[in-house]
C-alpha cells in the first residue's frame, strides 16, 4: 500500500516534468540580418552549451565570421576563421567580384572546429581545397593555416562515420574520404544528382536513425532555390529520394522571404531540430534586396525513421521552446545589432567586425597617428573601381573600411578631415556592393567653378552601378562646400529611412543637427548585378582616382545605429540593440 502511494507520487512528479514546461516560443528572422550568406552551424555541448554559425565572405577580409549564441537570438562574433594574408597569399589576384571563399561547412569534433571550404577563382583557374581548425573558437590566432586538399566540387561537408573515416560531400554530389591533417583525398564518386533542379549543392550528410541523410540546395542561390534530400542505409548509397521534396523553399511564393535553401540541420540542449538557410528579403520580384543572402532560423520535426518536416521561413517565425535568453559569451566581438560608436581612442584596435575588400596593404589604415588622436587615418589607394581593361585594379589592397549594412534602415555617420592638394584626390562615405557597384559621397578636388586653373575641395555624391539592370543611374551632384565648414570636419551621413532609397547628407560639425541632402540612390543598384552572392556594406574609403593624390584623409566619431527591420511587406520592427 505504501509503496503503491510512492510509485503514484513518483508517477505524478514525473510526468510533471515531462510534459514541456515551455510554450513554442516566437522569434524574428533573420537570425544574422544583413549579408549573412550560406550558414552553416552546429550546438556544442562541450563548449558551454553554445551554438556557433558561420559564413560565407568571398572577397571580404577578415573572411569566414564566427558567431556564437546560447539562445539562437543574441549573437556574438567570436572570431574569424580567415583571418590573415598568411592563410591565402593568392586573394590579389582574383579578378572577379564574385572570387574568395565560397560556401563553408562548420563542424566540431573531438575537441576541433574545422571550417572546411573552397577558394574560387571564377576566372578559369579553378577552385583550391581550404580545411581551417581550431581547438579555441573565440580567437583569431588560434586559427590554424589551412590545411590544402583538390577539390572535386564546391561547398564541402565534413562527416564522420563511426567506420573511423571521414567523409567529405560536395557539390554534385561528390562523395570522398579525406585525411583532415594532410588534405589527402579519394577518387570522387557520384551519390546522388539531386531531383533535377539547377547546380545541386551545398551538401550535407547526417546520421540518424540508421539512415545517412543527405540534404542539398538544387536550383541555384536565386528564386528557385529549394532544398531537397535523400536516403541510404549506406554512405556510398544508393540514396533513396524524398518523395516530398523539396523539404523547404520559398519558389513559386509570394513571401517576402525568398531565395530559401542552402540549409544545415542541428539539434539544440533539447535535441529540438533547427535548420539554418540563407533567405533574400525581396518578395518574388526579387529587384530590391541590397542586404543580399542573409541567414534564418526555423524549426524542425523530425520523427523516428521519417523525414524530417521543415518550417517555411517568415520573419515572425515560430518554433521550439528557445534557450533562455543569455548574452554570457566568451570573446571580445560585438553582439550582432550592437550600434558602433567608435571614437577611435589612443591604443584601441580597429573593431573586429570591420572589413575591406581583398587584403589592405599594410599602413593604409592607422587608429590615432601621431598627431591625429580619436581618429582613423586613410592612406588613398588609386581607385575602388576597376575597367574592363584592368579587372585587377585595387586588388593589392583598397583604402576602404566597412561593416555589414545590417539593419533595413539605419543611420551612418562619420566626422571627415580632408585637406586635398592634388587633382581628383577623394575621401568619403560609401555603400559598397562590389567594385563596380558602390554608391559614394565624398569630399573631391576639382577645378573651382570660377576659374578653372584653381582646385577647389568640392562635395560629390556619385554612382557606380555597371552590371546592373536598374536603367539609368542619378547623375553625380557636385556642390561647392560654404567656406566656414572648410576649416572643420565635415560630417557625412548615409540614411535609409524607407527599403528602396538610401540618402547622403551632409553637416556642419558646429551644427551637426542641421543635414543637407546632396543626392539620394535606388537600393536595386546595390542589389545582384555583378555582386549577386555579396550584400551591401556601409563604411569609408580614399582614392586618388587613378591621379597622382596621396593626401591622407582622418576619420572620426564612426556611428552606425539600426533604426528598423522589415519583416513582411507591411511590417517593419525594432532593430536589435
Ligand atoms: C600578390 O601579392 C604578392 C605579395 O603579397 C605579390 O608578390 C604579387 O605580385 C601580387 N600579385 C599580383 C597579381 O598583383
Ligand atoms: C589543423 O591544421 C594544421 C595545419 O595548419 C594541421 O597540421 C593539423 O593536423 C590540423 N589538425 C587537425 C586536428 O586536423
Ligand atoms: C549523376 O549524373 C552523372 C552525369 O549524368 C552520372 O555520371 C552519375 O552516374 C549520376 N549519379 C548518380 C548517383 O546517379
Ligand atoms: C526558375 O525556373 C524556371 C523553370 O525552370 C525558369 O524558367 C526560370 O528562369 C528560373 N528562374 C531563375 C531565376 O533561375
Ligand atoms: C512547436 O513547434 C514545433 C516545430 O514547428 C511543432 O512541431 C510543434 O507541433 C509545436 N508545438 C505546439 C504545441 O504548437
Ligand atoms: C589608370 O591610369 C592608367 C594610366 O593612365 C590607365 O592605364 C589605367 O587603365 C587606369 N586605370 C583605371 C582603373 O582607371
Ligand atoms: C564663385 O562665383 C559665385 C558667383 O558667380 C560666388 O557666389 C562664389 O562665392 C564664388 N566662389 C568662390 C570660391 O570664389
Ligand atoms: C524612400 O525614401 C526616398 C528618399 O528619402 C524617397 O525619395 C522615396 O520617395 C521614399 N519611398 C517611399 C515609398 O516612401
Amino acid at each position: 500500500m505504501y509503496s503503491v502511494i510512492v510509485w503514484t507520487l513518483l508517477l505524478i512528479v514525473e510526468v510533471a516534468f515531462a510534459t514541456p514546461s515551455k510554450a513554442n516560443s516566437t522569434f524574428f528572422n533573420p537570425i544574422l540580418p544583413g549579408w549573412h550568406s550560406d550558414p552553416s552551424c552546429v550546438f556544442v555541448p562541450e563548449e558551454d552549451h553554445t551554438f556557433f554559425c558561420l559564413t560565407s565572405t568571398f572577397l571580404v577580409t577578415p573572411g569566414i565570421p564566427i558567431y556564437a549564441s546560447k539562445d539562437l537570438v543574441n549573437w556574438k562574433l567570436a572570431s574569424h576563421a580567415f583571418n590573415r594574408r598568411s592563410q591565402f597569399p593568392r586573394m590579389n589576384e582574383s579578378s572577379d567580384q564574385n572570387d574568395g571563399i565560397f560556401a563553408v561547412t562548420l563542424r566540431y569534433h573531438e575537441g576541433v572546429f574545422y571550417a572546411i571550404t573552397v577558394y574560387s577563382y571564377r576566372t578559369g583557374e579553378g577552385i583550391f581545397g581550404l580545411i581551417f581548425n581550431t581547438t579555441d573558437p573565440y580567437s583569431n590566432d588560434a586559427w590554424s593555416e589551412p590545411v590544402a586538399y583538390d577539390a572535386s566540387g564546391i561547398d564541402p561537408d565534413l562527416f564522420w562515420h563511426n567506420n573511423g573515416k571521414v567523409y567529405m560531400a560536395s557539390s554534385g554530389t561528390i562523395l570522398q574520404t579525406i585525411d583532415l591533417s594532410t588534405g589527402v583525398v579519394s577518387a570522387p564518386v557520384s551519390i546522388w544528382n539531386g531531383t533535377g533542379g539547377a547546380y545541386p549543392e551545398g551538401p550535407h550528410i547526417y546520421h540518424k536513425d540508421d539512415y545517412y541523410y543527405l540534404m542539398i540546395g538544387e536550383g541555384g542561390t536565386e528564386t528557385n532555390h529549394s532544398e531537397t534530400i535523400a536516403r541510404s542505409r549506406n554512405i556510398d548509397g544508393p540514396y533513396e529520394s524524398y518523395e516530398g521534396n523539396p523539404i523547404l523553399t520559398a519558389r513559386r511564393t509570394t513571401n517576402y522571404f525568398q531565395t530559401v535553401g542552402h540549409a544545415d540541420l542541428f539539434q539544440d540542449g533539447n535535441e529540438n531540430w533547427w535548420a539554418v538557410a540563407l533567405s533574400t528579403r525581396s518578395g518574388p520580384e526579387w529587384a530590391n534586396y541590397p542586404m543580399g543572402r542573409e541567414t534564418v532560423l526555423t524549426p524542425v520535426t523530425w520523427k523516428e525513421g521519417e523525414w524530417p518536416v521543415v518550417d517555411s521561413v517568415h520573419g515572425e517565425q515560430r518554433g521550439w521552446p528557445l534557450p533562455k535568453p543569455n548574452k554570457k559569451i566568451g570573446g571580445s566581438g560585438p553582439f550582432l545589432g550592437d550600434p558602433d560608436v567608435v571614437d577611435f581612442e589612443p591604443g584601441s584596435k580597429l573593431p573586429a567586425h570591420f572589413v575591406t575588400w581583398r587584403w589592405p596593404q599594410d599602413g593604409t589604415f592607422a587608429v590615432s597617428p601621431p598627431g591625429h588622436p580619436n581618429s582613423l587615418r586613410l592612406k588613398p589607394s588609386k581607385t575602388v573601381t576597376p575597367t574592363d581593361e584592368d579587372p585587377l585594379a585595387g586588388a593589392n589592397g583598397l583604402s576602404l573600411l566597412m561593416r555589414v549594412q545590417t539593419d533595413t534602415l539605419f543611420t551612418y555617420t562619420v566626422d571627415l578631415s580632408f585637406n586635398p592638394k592634388v587633382l581628383d584626390e577623394e575621401a568619403g562615405v560609401t555603400i559598397f556592393l562590389t567594385q563596380r557597384q558602390h554608391l559614394d559621397l565624398g569630399v573631391v578636388m576639382l577645378p573651382s567653378s570660377n576659374n578653372s586653373l584653381k582646385l577647389e575641395p568640392k562635395l560629390r555624391f556619385r554612382t557606380t552601378g555597371a552590371g546592373t539592370t536598374v536603367g539609368s543611374l542619378p547623375q553625380p551632384v557636385v556642390k561647392s562646400i560654404p567656406e566656414p565648414w572648410l576649416k572643420h570636419p565635415i560630417t557625412l551621413q548615409i540614411q535609409a529611412k524607407n527599403d528602396t532609397h538610401y540618402t547622403f547628407s551632409v553637416a556642419s560639425i558646429r551644427d551637426r543637427g542641421t543635414t543637407h541632402v546632396i543626392g539620394v540612390a535606388p537600393a536595386t543598384i546595390v542589389s545582384g548585378g555583378t555582386g549577386p552572392f555579396t550584400g551591401s556594406l556601409v563604411g569609408v574609403y580614399a582614392t586618388s582616382n587613378n591621379g597622382s593624390g596621396t593626401t591622407e584623409s582622418y576619420i572620426s566619431r564612426w556611428r552606425y545605429t539600426g533604426d528598423g527591420q522589415k519583416i513582411d511587406y507591411n511590417r517593419i520592427v525594432e532593430s536589435k540593440k
